[in-house]
């Protein structure tokens, strides 16, 4: 493997919490993003600027931003997703440096999903890069679907290279590639790595992983093998998203860091620490961790 560093984006305070059927108190998110942060994690998705009647799990934004703008200063990022407009100045308004923009390659998806086309999602981006662009913030664009869709059938790798060379065009500095139910496996998510590098840089190329049907290491070996050097992980495999039925959770955050230590790529994070806090957050929910790893080195 060519890559001797790997940059780890964490999802489970936003991915991995979204979803639960019980909403989180905010002060058990604000602990949880401050642990991924104490074991090295560099790349923690926070929040997300989304209607609360669309996603009720995130209406506390506001007070996960006020708890992390007091937090000492550290080279840590915190990006929160922003749908539109009204979204981006909500999340300006909360200090956010760094927001995730979000479409997908599938139109039913999309249309379900951000109640948008794809074209529309797209036209609402306008005005939150350029937004962006002069408060010198950090844009990540996400494309769903990249390998099935909840709605439609199979979905063309061309349709993901377009969505993603448009979101990259348009001044996302990175991608983010969705197996959103994570119905992909690895010869798949080659051919979408292949077709979408031919338009966007792989270096800015981040691949996210959903563990529906198991497939999701395998996966992100594929992603390496083709130049990845970003993968989306959400701790203790929390996650899924309300709009796609089947979107069980992200690859664990755990099960990447340890497969890519024993492959010799360094991460910077503190395994140990990072199960621990895989229990911590499932404890408080009332779950168990999704990956076998944390299970075997419970302490
Ligand atoms: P809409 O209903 O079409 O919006 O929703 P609207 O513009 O017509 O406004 C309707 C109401 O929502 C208005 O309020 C607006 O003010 C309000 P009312 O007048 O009824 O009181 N509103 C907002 N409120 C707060 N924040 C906002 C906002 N915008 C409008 N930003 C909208 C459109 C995009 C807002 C909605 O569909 C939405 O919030 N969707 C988010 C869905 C979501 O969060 N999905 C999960 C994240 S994506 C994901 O998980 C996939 C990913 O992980 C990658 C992968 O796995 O593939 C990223
Ligand atoms: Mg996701």
């Amino acid at each position: 493997m060519p890559q001797d560093h790997i940059r780890i984006y964490e999802v489970g305070p936003r991915d991995g919490l979204q979803n639960e059927p019980h909403s989180v108190p905010a002060a058990t998110k604000i602990e949880l993003i401050k642990r991924l942060g104490m074991n090295g994690l560099k790349h923690i998705e926070a929040t997300a600027f989304v209607s609360p009647k669309w996603v009720p799990q995130m209406a506390d934004h506001n007070e996960i931003m006020r708890a992390i703008s007091a937090f000492p200063a550290s080279d840590i990022a915190y990006p929160v997703l922003v749908p539109n407009d009204k979204g981006m100045d909500a999340a300006m308004a909360s200090g956010a440096k760094d927001i995730a923009v979000f479409t997908a390659a599938s139109e039913s998806f999309t249309q379900k999903n951000i109640n948008a086309s794809i074209a529309q999602s797209i036209e609402r981006f306008i005005p939150v890069i350029e937004k962006a662009k002069s408060e010198n913030i950090s844009v990540r664009g996400y494309v769903s679907c990249i390998a099935g869709c909840p709605y439609e059938s199979d979905i063309n790798p061309s349709a993901v290279a377009e969505v993603a060379s448009t979101l990259y065009h348009m001044g996302c500095n990175e991608i983010s590639l969705g197996d959103t139910i994570g119905t992909g496996t690895p010869n798949k998510i080659s051919d979408v790595i292949k077709a979408v590098s031919d338009r966007v840089p792989v270096s800015a190329l981040a691949l996210h992983c959903h563990d529906t049907y198991g497939q999701a290491l395998a996966n992100i070996y594929a992603g390496l093998e083709q130049g990845i050097t970003i993968i989306d992980s959400s701790v203790g495999g929390l996650g899924g998203c309300p709009y796609a039925k089947g979107a069980s959770g992200n690859v664990a955050t755990e099960d990447v860091v340890y497969m890519l230590e024993g492959m010799g790529i360094n991460t910077g994070i503190d395994l140990d620490g990072l199960i621990e806090t895989a229990w911590y957050i499932c404890d408080q929910i009332n779950r168990a961790p999704a990956s076998k790893l944390a299970h075997a080195k419970k302490k």
